[in-house]
């Protein structure tokens, strides 16, 4: 009997660390493919975490990298359409909330292909950010719904999504145990950066309602500027051009670096005193690892993160991010809401059911 064929679809630096346990999972059961949309090009925001979490280099490359949203997104469809045309999945897989998902996600509803959704059902309640058009459009065309928590589902649910849902737990929470003795054992980062456990800070910044506002990303530098601690900041290439843009300075306790790969960033992370970051799976790692997160937004799709008192959401306010970094030391419990890290089995099991 032949196998049934799956098709991952990627584009953007955290679908890379979410495709991989899935995709090493599936490719046991299912002639999987893997199709990068290009979105994320650069070697250091993409090649290395293929080489790093020895991902199978993608059947297609699209090579859709840049431009402006809708631009970016109706090139990654125009060419995902052919692809899918030509290759008639059983199953077609997206990940997250980047443009690459919403293309993905409407090329195959548009060819009738069946669509699974990871990490569905997040939401923000922020109609603003690019990423919660994209989730929100996408669950409302999956036919599987892959939920990493408990409130995502009922966020689903208030939506009337309840066909097809599953809370398989978070496929990061898999990358990063199953990652975290390699990065530990291989990561030179802190003897090359001269780093001492708990004695610097990580902050990232790459949200366009931060970059693309120069008086929020104003704020932000000033914010962290004022912090006594050297931060080390490794700039995401949105962020670097618009400081540049913007004509914008930190002071020198503030050490700008590249992008870091993923077993770089996790022992950034583990070892820091703190992470100042608008990223969603940042929040999510500190929290795991154990680091306070003070996140550089007014909200956030991880509730759990901030209800169990880990995650501090500070937005851009200097004082704020001041005075949570110098008094909030958080010490309490902290609960898995993640699942038990074999959220990939669960999903293969799911969709070996499907396919049946
Ligand atoms: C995207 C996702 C965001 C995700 C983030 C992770 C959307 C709407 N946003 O934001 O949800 O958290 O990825 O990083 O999909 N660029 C480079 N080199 C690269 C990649 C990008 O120079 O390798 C430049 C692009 O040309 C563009 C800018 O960076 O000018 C922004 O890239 P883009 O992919 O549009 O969005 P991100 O900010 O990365």
């Amino acid at each position: 009997m032949s196998l049934k064929t799956i098709v991952s679809i990627v584009g953007a630096r955290p679908q890379f660390i979410k495709s991989a346990p899935v995709s090493r999972v599936l490719s046991a059961h299912f002639r999987t493919l893997l199709i990068h949309t290009g979105q994320h090009y650069d070697y250091g925001m993409s090649d290395i975490f293929f080489d790093e979490m020895q991902i199978h280099p993608p059947d297609f490359n699209l090579g859709v990298g840049g431009g402006l949203h809708g631009e970016q997104t109706g090139r990654m469809l125009i060419e995902l359409e052919k692809v899918l045309a030509e290759v008639m999945p059983h199953y077609v897989l997206v990940y997250g909330d980047t443009n690459s998902t919403l293309a993905g996600a409407l090329a195959s509803a548009k060819a009738g292909i069946p669509l699974a959704h990871v990490e569905a059902g997040l939401r923000s309640y922020n109609r603003t950010m690019p990423e919660e058009i994209n989730r929100v459009l996408t669950d409302h065309i999956s036919t599987l719904l892959f939920c990493p928590t408990d409130t995502a589902v009922e966020n689903l649910t208030k939506e009337g999504i309840v066909n097809g849902v599953y809370r398989v737990g978070d496929v990061m929470y898999d990358a990063l145990l199953h990652n975290l003795a390699i990065a530990r054992a291989r990561s030179q980062v802190l003897d090359r950066l001269s780093l001492k456990k708990g004695e610097y800070a990580l902050a990232t910044v790459h949200r366009a309602a931060n970059t693309d506002n120069a008086e929020r990303m104003r704020l932000i530098l000033d914010g962290l500027s004022a912090l006594t601690m050297q931060i080390v900041f490794p700039v995401h290439p949105r962020t670097r051009k618009m400081i540049q843009e913007w004509g914008l300075a930190a002071n020198s306790n503030v050490f700008f670096i590249e992008p870091q790969g993923y077993f770089d960033i996790l022992m950034l992370q583990e070892n820091a005193d703190c992470i100042l970051t608008d990223s969603g799976g940042m929040q999510k790692e500190a929290y795991l690892l154990g680091v306070r997160c003070i996140t550089l937004r007014e909200e956030t799709e991880w509730v759990e993160t901030v209800a169990s008192g880990w995650n501090y959401l500070a937005g851009v306010d200097r004082q704020a991010i001041r005075t949570a970094f110098e008094t909030w030391h958080p010490q309490g419990e902290r609960p898995l809401p993640y699942g038990d890290g074999q959220a990939a089995e669960q999903i293969c099991e799911i969709l070996s059911n499907e396919l049946r």
